[in-house]
């Protein structure tokens, strides 16, 4: 994140599972003012029709700019587009092996390739369940090149009341790492401790 001033976050939601997160991180980063660029995969809006009710439109008025999947030359391309990083929630195991390979091979996987190469913030909100030997191994590939393997596992001690509860504690939790604090969320030995039954956050 070095000489970056730019408040500019990538946005990438591929198909796994789960576009509620990269739909909750896009709301979160317009909240801290960050401009966000989504770039979403074809598999993406295939996830999007069968888990929400909102039309391609209405996803990409989240974010501030919207690039089309196979704009390889679009402005995220390049290194010399400087941004914070990238967060792609949800990561599709497919994606994850993109990556883990280096075949950038469409603007979300350059996307991610850049961000590596720069080595800034790389997110990857991966979602699959069992994983086989093939999935390990890109993940710790991928860990070794700089990225963070963040499977939005919930956490129970927060006593969640919502699916709104549970996805917005993961996406809080994985902009904690670029430095962001995008919303009071129940936080160990903060607004809770060991031994109380009851939340006690706003
Ligand atoms: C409804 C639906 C749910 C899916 N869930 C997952 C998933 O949780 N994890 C995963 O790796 N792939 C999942 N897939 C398969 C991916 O969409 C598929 O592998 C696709 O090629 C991924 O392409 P992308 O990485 O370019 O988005 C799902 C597909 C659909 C249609």
């Amino acid at each position: 994140m070095l000489g970056i001033t730019k408040r500019r976050m990538v946005v990438g939601i591929s198909g796994a599972s789960g576009i509620a997160y990269g739909i909750k991180a896009l709301q979160l980063l317009r909240n801290l003012n960050v401009e966000t660029h989504l770039v979403v995969s074809k598999a993406g809006h295939i996830t999007r029709s069968h888990e929400t009710d909102l039309s391609r439109e209405e996803l990409e008025a989240l974010a501030h700019v919207n690039h089309p999947i196979n704009d390889v030359g679009a402005a995220l391309s390049s290194g010399s587009f400087g941004t914070m990083g990238m967060i792609i929630a949800p990561c599709s195991m497919r994606t994850l092996s993109c990556i883990a390979s280096g075949m950038a091979d469409s603007l979300l996987t350059r996307a991610a390739d850049v961000t590596l190469k720069e080595r800034r913030r790389l997110v990857l909100m991966i979602r699959e369940t069992p994983l086989h030997l093939v999935h390990l191994r890109n993940m710790q590939t991928v860990t070794e090149c700089g990225a963070i393997v963040f499977p939005p596992v919930p956490a129970f001690y927060t006593r969640p009341e919502s699916l709104d509860d549970i996805v917005t504690h993961s996406v809080v939790r994985a902009l904690d790492l670029f430095g962001l604090n995008a919303e009071d969320i129940p936080r160990w030995g903060e607004t809770i401790k060991l031994g109380e039954k009851k939340r006690e956050y706003a």
